[in-house]
């Protein structure tokens, strides 16, 4: 196997996505513990957060700011070189977190054992069903009380759509908590509550031998033997192809906070979870082994100090080597360009790096040359598909408020959109801009970033939407009835493409009914 094949196979790219609270943050910082990426628990700072904070959104940003040296994080395991993305907590940046999503090769989803599915890990799901990223879960908390176990694998199967394969199997839970069966590597588990040590396993082959109720006790010994009975009735074996298609998501059980199950999740992750995926470009699907270099930028982190106006571009490396002060061609702008100061993110330190290959993420540091989609090569002309966009939750027209600065409007709104921050559509009827969000957040985060950052004043008018749907249709004609009859409700997005705003979910039905033949898409991409 080539030097660069062996690079690339050795990485596992992947994001933790889940529900606030659910233990995110907790399970990222065990899996560097165990990377010797850091060395003490409670050394990685919360990347969330918390509901009541919404009012005061600079202190929101500020948080965000630490998250950059958080966004990546990178570490060895066991010859695995393996780059968690991170991403973040708050609903209102939710966008951030699907187009995170385009840059990971499989993804860990958190779920508290007592609350089960709950909204944000059933939205990202969708992400992740959409593009068939392979799945695995941890099921957290499980020192304290919470749903029975069959329970909440039917509730993930039901609620994420997606078949779950249990890995391990608890052990009772809450108080009288006791470990949990290992079913990949067939040992038991022992808990004992610490933050910091590693669990304590004997190697069981066999649940059948009297030993186990040496360890567990009479009741408990029965009812482990009984439930993975039925466990072994109910799901089948793990077939690691499924987990890769994305079919069948390996559960295993837990307590982040106690450090345990963290171990074994790392380790059958690892082995199975795959290396960099081939990646779909316009023009030709691109293989991470390719000799040259290819990345696509998936996230710009404005700096939101106004004194250091540069950002940072993070390039998700699609195939090759990526090499500091090589020459890239920047598709978009058509123009050569290198980079001298590239950046990688080993643990929670970010520093200059010589090179880096498929799989991993270099920030690039940038002043307004990237937008979110835009693709670097060795040359070749190639264009990765652009980032999904969702249909935004919220909507709002945006009005210049100072007409000295409308040259300063544009360009600042054409940055901010280029950065993702939210999604600009221009209504055909009167070219009133709308800006749809997903949370009210951004919308202060843009009046705010206007004003500082480009002098620009703004002002917001209601505009009541239900959705945007991107429209397509084979039927030439109908799609233009459609568009001459709702012509006051069409819009462009920012590439120019067609967008119906409907106002309320009645009109949408009505619409989807009456024209059989256009194809109403709540994601830029399909
Ligand atoms: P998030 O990133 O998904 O939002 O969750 P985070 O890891 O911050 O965890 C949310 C809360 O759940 C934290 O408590 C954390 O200590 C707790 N937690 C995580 N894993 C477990 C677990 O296995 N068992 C139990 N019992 N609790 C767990 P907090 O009080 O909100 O924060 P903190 O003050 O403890 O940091």
């Amino acid at each position: 196997m080539s030097e660069l094949k062996k690079e690339i196979h050795r990485r596992r790219t992947f994001a933790i996505i889940s529900h606030p609270d659910a233990g995110k943050t907790t399970l990222t910082e065990k899996l560097l513990l165990f990377g010797g990426a850091i060395h003490v628990a409670g050394a990685v700072k919360s990347n969330k957060i918390k509901k009541t904070a919404t009012s005061d959104w600079m202190e929101i940003e500020k948080q965000r700011g630490i998250s950059v040296a958080t966004s990546v994080m990178g570490f060895e395991y066991d010859g695995y070189k393996v780059n968690i993305l991170d991403t973040p907590g708050h609903q209102d940046f939710a966008e951030d977190t699907y187009r995170t999503l385009t840059a990971v090769d499989s993804v860990i989803i958190v779920v508290d054992s007592a609350k089960g599915v709950e909204t944000q890990t059933r939205k990202l799901m969708e992400v992740c069903r959409m593009r068939k990223t392979p799945v695995m879960v941890f099921i957290n908390k499980m020192d304290r009380d919470g749903k029975d176990p069959f329970d909440l694998l039917d509730e993930l199967e039901e609620e994420l759509n997606i078949n779950v394969l249990p890995l391990s199997w608890p052990i009772d839970s809450g108080q009288s908590f006791k470990g949990v069966y290992n079913i990949y590597q067939r040992k038991l588990d022992l808990y004992t509550p610490s933050k910091q040590t590693v669990t304590n396993s004997v190697e069981f082959k066999n649940v059948a031998s009297p030993e186990l109720e040496k360890h567990i006790g009479d009741r408990l010994a029965s009812k482990l033997r009984e439930d993975l009975e039925l466990v072994e009735g109910v799901y089948p074996t793990l077939d690691v192809e499924e987990y890769l298609k994305g079919e069948i998501a390996p559960a295993f059980f837990g307590s982040a906070l106690n450090n345990f199950g963290v171990k074994e999740l790392l380790d059958c992750f690892v082995k199975i979870a795959p290396y960099p995926r081939s990646v779909t470009a316009v023009e030709r699907t691109v293989q991470p082994e390719d000799n040259n270099f290819t990345g696509f930028v998936f996230k710009i982190h404005a700096n939101m100090d106004p004194n250091h106006r540069s950002s940072i571009a993070f390039v998700k490396i699609c195939s090759g080597k990526f090499e500091r002060n090589a020459y890239y061609k920047h598709i978009r702008l058509d123009r050569q360009m290198r980079f001298s100061s590239p950046t990688a993110f080993m643990a929670q330190k970010k520093e200059t790096v010589d090179e880096a290959y498929a799989g991993d993420i270099v920030g690039l540091p940038d002043t307004g040359n990237f937008k979110i989609g835009d693709t670097l090569t060795s040359g070749e002309n190639l264009h990765f598909k652009g980032l999904p966009s969702f249909s935004p939750e919220m909507f709002k027209y945006i009005e210049n408020d100072d007409p000295m600065k409308t040259k300063q409007l544009q360009k600042g709104l054409d940055q901010l959109m280029g950065e993702g921050v939210a999604q600009l559509f221009t209504n055909q009827f009167n070219g009133r801009k709308i800006i749809g969000t997903v949370g009210q957040l951004q919308f202060e985060v843009i009046q705010y970033r206007l004003l500082h950052e480009y002098g620009a004043q703004c002002r917001w008018e209601p505009i009541s939407l239900y959705k945007a749907c991107w429209i397509e249709s084979d039927n030439r004609e109908q799609l233009e009835d459609f568009k001459k009859r709702k012509f006051q409700y069409m819009a462009k997005d920012k590439d120019d493409r067609d967008v119906f705003l409907a106002d309320s979910g009645y009109v949408l039905n009505m619409a989807q009914q009456d024209y059989g033949d256009i194809k109403f898409h709540f994601t830029s991409e399909f």
